[in-house]
Parts: structure tokens; sequence; C-alpha cells
């Protein structure tokens, strides 16, 4: 089959069309026939193998599924031994830890869930990672109700987009932190507030938030909390960081910080599970939640893809189609 195949961690440059040997799905696993899969920063540092600390998981001295990628929609083609609730035929989307930018892919079955009627294969490939860590971090860690007020920053980005209209599901009143030009994109999110980041500082106003999502952590903690309500919950949520360890030195010292103040501090990594998918699918059906797509690029352009997320400034997500 084709896929985009990478042999060395690297630039995007060592990512390229390659012919593959097609997967067998194994038991509790179905073989999708991907029609298009989603990229996001975690991705990219994948590939990269920088922070260092992914190769702990991916392998020391190159990625062990050449294979990039994570989220994925398309349609079950096989299944392994033991799988009961999927059928070929079947659309899905969710996510696999052996690779995504190709052809096919093999997929435990637990990390899937049907495409709800009329949305389509692109939008749901867009889904399950950055949706699901907006979903965790407002549900879960900042425990979000109605009419408490939420601060987004990157809310133009993958996860802040759908943070966005997740935390407007929830009942919050919403202010968006993004730049000049996606002040309209966020506000056709639902956003009731937008801040531009680019003539505007919010830790030096007024204003204090119960919940704020931080996925860019652009300002240090003390800034953060000014902005901060007295017992409000902030999740710094950026992968961004150091070399070898990535977001550690960051969380650590979020984690030690709250041990000495009111204010929840409340680094997280999200994680994927089942029924949060088949939660983001009632809110895909409902209509509650709709994915943005920046940009849709072919298979054999997968590298480019994985470039313009890594640049940082993605309006939404970036979807590969296969
Ligand atoms: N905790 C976890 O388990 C977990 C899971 C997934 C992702 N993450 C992390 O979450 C972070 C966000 O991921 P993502 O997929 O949303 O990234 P993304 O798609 O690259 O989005 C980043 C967004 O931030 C905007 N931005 C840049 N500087 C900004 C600033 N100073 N203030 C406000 N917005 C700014 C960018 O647009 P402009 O540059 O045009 O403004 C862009 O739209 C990443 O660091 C990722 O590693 C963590």
């Amino acid at each position: 089959m084709q896929a985009a195949f990478q042999r060395r961690y690297g630039p995007p440059s060592v990512v390229e069309p390659s012919e593959v040997e097609l997967p067998l799905p194994r038991k509790g696993e179905v073989l999708v026939r991907v029609g298009a899969a989603s990229v996001h920063p975690g991705d990219y540092f994948v590939m990269t193998g920088v922070p260092y600390l992914v190769r702990l998981v991916y392998g020391f001295r190159r990625p062990r599924h050449g294979i990039p990628g994570r989220d994925l929609a398309g349609v079950v083609t096989a299944i392994g031994a033991g799988v009961s609730a999927l059928r070929p035929g079947d659309e899905v989307f969710g996510w696999s830890t052996t690779g995504t930018l190709a052809q096919y892919a093999r997929v435990p079955e637990r990390n899937l869930a049907l495409v709800p009627a009329d949305v389509s294969v692109t939008a749901a490939a867009a889904v399950p990672t950055s949706a699901m860590t907006a979903l965790q971090a407002l549900r879960d860690i900042a425990e979000v109700r109605p009419g408490q007020s939420v601060l987004v920053t990157g809310a133009s980005g993958g996860v802040g987009s759908f943070a966005v209209q997740i935390a407007k599901a929830f009942g919050a009143e919403v202010t968006a932190v993004c730049s000049t030009r996606n002040i309209g994109m966020v506000r056709s999110l639902g956003a009731d507030h937008v801040v531009d980041y680019t003539t505007t500082d919010f830790t030096r106003a007024d204003k204090r938030y119960d919940v704020i999502l931080d996925n860019v952590e652009a300002q240090p903690l003390a800034a953060m909390r000014r902005a901060l309500a007295p017992t409000g919950t902030l999740i710094p949520n950026s992968g961004r960081g150091s070399r070898w360890l990535g977001p550690l030195g960051r969380i650590a010292k979020a984690r030690i910080l709250s041990g000495f103040t009111r204010q929840r501090l409340k680094p997280f990594t999200s994680f994927g599970k089942r029924a949060d998918l088949l939660a983001l699918a009632d809110l895909l059906a409902t209509g509650m939640v709709t994915p943005v797509i920046d940009r849709i690029y072919p298979l054999d352009e997968a590298a480019d893809a994985l470039r313009h997320v890594g640049a940082g400034h993605t309006r939404g997500k970036v979807v590969v189609t296969v």
C-alpha cells in the first residue's frame, strides 16, 4: 500500500511517499481503509524525536513504526480475532498508535466509534486527539459548570477551536484569545468575547476567569495566575518545552506551586478513551461541535501537512485525505 514513511527522526523532509506492506489486523484490531487522517503537534514531536523524551515510547534510534499520524477516519475492511462490535463496511473514526498516514491502518476496536450520519470522513478525522484533549481538560480537570467564565488561549488552533465550542456546550461564558486574522473564526465558533493577543494582554486587564485553558503558554505562570479567580483552575496545556523533557519542567513547577495556593494549577496529559470518542460523536451529531478544517493535503504531501502544523499557526485542523 502507499504510505507516508520515515526511516529516521528528523524534519518533515524525512517523511517520504513509500510503498509498504499492508498491515494485518491482530487480535482485537480491525483494518481500516483510511479516508482521511489528521495531524497535530504531537505527531510533529514524534516525527522529529524531539523532545527526546518521546523516544522512550517511540524508539530510541528510529521510530518503531515508520508511518506517522494518529487520528483517522475511514471504512473497516477486515476484522481480527475477537472483534465483536465492528463489521466490514462500518465507517469509523478514532486513533491508532501504529501510524495512520497511509492507505490502510490497523486499529484496536476499542479506539474506534462510528462516524455519525451527515458527518464527513474528513471532518471526523479531525476530531479524536484534539477534541478529546479539550473535552477532558474542560469536563474532567476543570469541571466546567454553566455560567462559569472560561478563557481559552490558542483558541484558533486544533485544541482551542474544539475547546471554545465544548465550553459553550457546557454553558460557560467563553473568552477566546487569538491573533487578529482569527477573530472572525473564533467568534463563529461561539466565543462570547475575543481578545486579540497582538494588541491586548489579558493578564493585565481587571477580569478574572474561573477556568483558563492555556494551549500556548506564551506567558509565565505568574502572569496567568493574575487573570485567574482566587479559587479558579488553570490548565497549562502546551506540549512545547525543552529539547530533552518537553513540557515536564513547567508541569513540575505548576504541581509544586499548586501546593501553596488556593488556585488550582492542573497540567494534564490527555489519553485516548472510547467513551470520550462516543461523547464527541454525540456532540458532532447534534451540531454542538463542528471541526474547523484549515488545510487539506493529499497523502503524497503528508510531509507538507506536518511542516504546516510544526510552524504553530494552524487555524483549526490539518487533514490529509487518502
Ligand atoms: N496535554 C495534552 O495531553 C495535550 C494533547 C494535545 C495537545 N497538547 C498541546 O496543546 C497545544 C495546542 O495544540 P493545538 O493542536 O491546538 O496547536 P495548534 O493547532 O498548532 O494551534 C496553536 C494555535 O495557537 C495560536 N497562537 C499562537 N500564539 C498565540 C498566543 N500568544 N496567544 C493565543 N494564540 C496563539 C496559533 O495561531 P496564530 O499563530 O495565528 O495566532 C494557533 O492557531 C500544543 O502545544 C500541544 O502539544 C497537549
